[in-house]
């Protein structure tokens, strides 16, 4: 062994190792450059494993560390250049534009509840949102319901005992407002009411309504039919025509069912309107003398209408909604069409 480590020129052998190991263009290079001068195998380590005497191990220790302190060097010159082209070449463009984020919306019934709103807010009404968990006096009594009314029965409103029920429709706001402010009043009121109804394509338990009353002085049925005109025509678009068929409501005399034309058909006739040309939009009518009395007003200065429709039924046909329980179902896939 003392032969071969003898045999070597260590002065050459390192000058051939330095210019190895600097003119490593790359990582893995200088990692070929480390191994094949001072790896287990090399001729360095085998000559350090063999010698003996002190002089010889001194000279081959500090060719080691002249070695591993140039190897050392050159992969800190090779970092900060992979770093310095990094740097130009792989630059973020801060003006580019960034990964868009998936933004929700407005669900349709919120979307057509505001479009109501909107219509109503501009003939000058003023927004209630009134209370979902009513009293029979309120619901039924002061709306002068008789008291063998079927909607009193327990298989078709949600009682919570015999005087606490879920609201069935919105029209007891019209008490609320006439009890609490004085004529004239122009109130909506929109919310939430609750039926004992069979899920099916268009009924659920859970709907909305949005409820109209404009008590003045000489209010008249044409009065009432200019509103819904406007109204109908805010959400329909501005060809839709209103038209009224007579009906029974227990707080309304005379009641009315209001139509309006259809807007799919322009009135020709199709499937959505059932071939009439006409789509009801829920109950009106001019508002019964016997509420007046109830809250105490002099029915010979004040008169008004009411009206009250579902929310559910015009987003169905603003929506072109073919199934009315999609809208409680939350699937995005859905939703996210309207
Ligand atoms: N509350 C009635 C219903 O749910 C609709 C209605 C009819 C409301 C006539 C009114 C009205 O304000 O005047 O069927």
């Amino acid at each position: 062994m003392s032969d071969t480590v003898a045999a070597v020129d260590w002065e050459e052998h390192e000058d051939e190792a330095q210019s190895a190991i600097a003119g490593a263009a790359t990582p893995a290079e200088l990692e070929e450059a480390r191994v094949r001068y001072l790896g287990r195998k090399s001729e360095l380590a085998q000559a350090l494993r063999a010698v003996r005497d002190r002089e010889t191990g001194m000279t081959l220790n500090s060719l080691r560390d002249r070695l591993e302190t140039a190897v050392e060097t050159r992969r800190n010159e090779l970092e900060r250049a992979e770093l310095d082209r990094a740097l130009t070449q792989e630059v973020v463009d801060v003006t580019l534009p960034g990964d868009e984020l998936p933004l929700g919306h407005l669900h349709p019934i919120t979307q057509t509840r505001r479009q109501i709103e909107d219509a109503f807010l501009g003939l000058g009404y003023e927004i209630r949102d009134d209370r979902e968990v009513e009293t029979a006096e309120y619901n039924f009594d002061k709306l002068a319901f008789d008291p063998w009314h079927p909607a009193r029965s327990h298989r078709a409103t949600f009682f919570f005992d015999e005087g606490r029920l879920l609201r069935t429709e919105t029209s007891p706001s019209q008490i609320h407002a006439l009890e609490e402010g004085e004529p004239p009043i122009y109130m909506v009121s929109i919310g939430r009411c609750y039926r004992r109804d069979a899920i099916d394509a268009t009924h659920y338990p859970i709907f909305h309504q949005f409820e109209g009353l404009a008590v003045d002085r000489r209010i008249t049925l044409a009065d009432l039919k200019g509103t819904l005109l406007h109204v109908m025509r805010a959400i329909f678009g501005p060809e839709r025509r209103v038209r009224f068929r007579t009906h029974y409501f227990p707080f309304t005399e005379p009641s009315i069912e209001p139509d309006v034309s259809c807007f799919l058909c322009e009135g020709r006739g199709c499937p959505v309107c059932k071939h009439s040309g006409w789509l009801e939009m829920g109950g009106s009518g001019m508002v019964d003398p016997t509420l007046y009395e109830f809250v105490g007003l002099d029915t010979e200065e004040w008169s008004g209408f009411a009206f009250g429709c579902g929310i559910e039924r015009v987003a169905q046909l603003h929506y072109d909604f073919p199934d009315i329980r999609a809208l409680w179902e939350g699937d995005l896939r859905v939703l996210t069409q309207f």
